[in-house]
């Protein structure tokens, strides 16, 4: 099969062959004003008109496929790319597995696909939404620039979706796209989609921990689709994660520079107090974990689901790599989950298919418990009594089975009241907001960093540390 050419000089960059298809490039461009529109009225403040050095997608070979270069952000080359197919594509998994994958949307999954596309899609413009003031607050160009590079990349992951609505669902496919720009992150008449992506980003803690773990929810919902019977769906976000990659790594190593720094002043401090030497208190920092975690362990949908059983059974949307699994029907076997049944814990057998929400889940947690095991690494290099860690995935839950119910950051049953009590050492609160921002100063100087956060260990693209990321002036 002949793979279509990347067209990088029309109004928008594409190797799906986009000047071929008149009606589609049409609707596409009438598209693009309305998106540039949402992306100046809702993307980053006032960073419109300054140079930053950002990559692009240029090609989609795994070698080189990204190109660096000064950009300002209303000029970045939004595209749509697909990863090219290698053999002839079969459907992955469910009732169907292993016959030829559908190049166009089958009738009978018409509905549940748009949904699955839509859902995903909203994702997108709402993180560029809820991190819009970030900029003002960055802790160095470094950091800035990353920040701008994910929201660029988020707004790039937008028209990847936006591209099959309009290809493959009709009229329903172009309203879609239209309202995903116009929901508003944390709006009460027309929020986003889903709980985690209406949460207030407004610190640079909450960004880190939002890129490790609200991201990273991303990336396996994204892994789950690139296992679709739906051709074009599996090839965009099989490219959509080799971008993705980059968000995880701004999550996961903001946070350990954030806790390396705070062992430090922890050591200069006489008394040990980190707050004294204007740094992050590791109470805060765990805080900050159990809020994100929580929300975005929500995102995985719920524990025994009749959708997940469904989408899994018609091959819409498969397991964390599936091809490493010898049995794609998954008709048999079950899962032993743990429910709350009259006031206790007890374990559970859920057919496989109904758990396959929790099946995802389990990657994800596993997933986060290394980067865990890395930043407790940090803690002891720096010679810290400290470790952090992640609390019960049934600790603050707003969907699934344990909504309704209490549970202490280790996962026992507890009361309403005795939540209420500790919800305070727990989890974010208003002054913890207060005190974050109060010593968010913005740090513009190239090659320096707030005192808050340890430098990287490298630059981006291998540059030096001191380079002009973004040109400010
Ligand atoms: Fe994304
Ligand atoms: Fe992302």
């Amino acid at each position: 099969m002949a793979i279509t050419s990347i067209d990088l000089n029309s109004k928008i960059p594409n190797n799906v062959g986009l000047s071929d298809d008149p009606k589609l490039r049409r609707a596409l461009e009438k598209w693009l004003p309305n998106y540039l529109e949402w992306w100046n009225d809702m993307g980053p403040t006032d960073f419109a008109d300054k140079p930053i050095y950002l990559r692009t997608a240029i090609s989609v070979d795994t070698g080189g496929w990204a190109h660096y270069d000064y950009v300002k952000m209303p000029d970045y080359r939004w595209g749509i790319f697909l990863n090219p197919n290698k053999g002839e594509p079969i459907i992955p998994c469910g009732d169907d597995a292993g016959k030829p994958a559908w190049t166009e949307v089958p009738g009978e999954h018409r509905n549940a696909l748009r949904r699955i596309i839509v859902t995903q899609a909203d994702t997108e413009p709402a993180s560029v939404e809820q991190q819009r003031l970030l900029g003002h607050t960055a802790p160095s160009l470094y950091d800035m620039r990353n920040l701008f590079q994910v929201n660029v990349e988020e707004g790039r992951h937008l028209w990847a979706m936006v591209y099959l609505l309009h290809k493959y669902f009709g009229r329903d496919g172009r309203d879609e796209a239209d309202a995903l720009l116009e929901r508003r992150s944390g709006d009460e008449d027309r929020p986003r989609i889903l709980g985690a992506f209406n949460q207030p980003c407004d610190h640079w803690l909450s960004f880190f921990a939002f890129t490790m773990f609200t991201d990273r929810d991303g990336k396996y919902q994204l892994a789950a689709l690139s296992q679709s019977g739906f051709d074009p769906l599996r090839r965009t976000t099989e490219f959509m994660l080799t971008e993705e990659a980059h968000h995880l790594f701004v999550g996961e190593t903001g946070m350990d520079r954030i806790i390396k720094r705070s062992a430090q002043l922890q050591k200069i401090d006489p008394n040990g107090d980190i707050r004294n030497q204007g740094g992050i208190d590791f109470d805060l920092i765990q805080r900050t974990i159990n809020y994100w975690f929580s929300y975005s362990l929500d995102l995985f949908g719920g524990e025994i689901s009749n959708n997940a059983a469904d989408f899994f059974g018609a091959g819409l949307k498969g397991r964390y790599r599936e091809n490493k699994f010898e049995d794609h029907r998954a008709m048999s076997g079950t899962y032993q989950m743990k429910v709350v049944d009259n006031g206790k814990l007890i374990e559970r057998d859920v057919p496989l298919r109904n758990a396959m929400n929790e099946v995802l889940r389990d990657n994800y947690v596993a997933d986060c418990e290394r980067a865990l095991r890395k930043w407790n690494r940090t803690l002891e290099k720096e010679d810290s009594k400290v470790r952090l860690t992640l609390p019960s995935r049934r600790f603050h839950r707003h969907q699934g089975i344990y909504v309704g119910h209490h549970f202490d950051t280790q996962g026992n049953l507890i009361t309403e009241d005795q939540f209420a009590a500790s919800r305070d050492k727990w989890l974010l609160r208003p002054e913890d907001n207060e005190y974050l921002k109060s010593i968010m100063q913005p740090v513009y100087e190239p090659g320096k960093f707030a005192n808050w956060i340890a430098p990287p260990s490298r630059g981006v693209d291998g540059r030096e540390q001191d380079f002009e990321y973004v040109k400010l002036r």
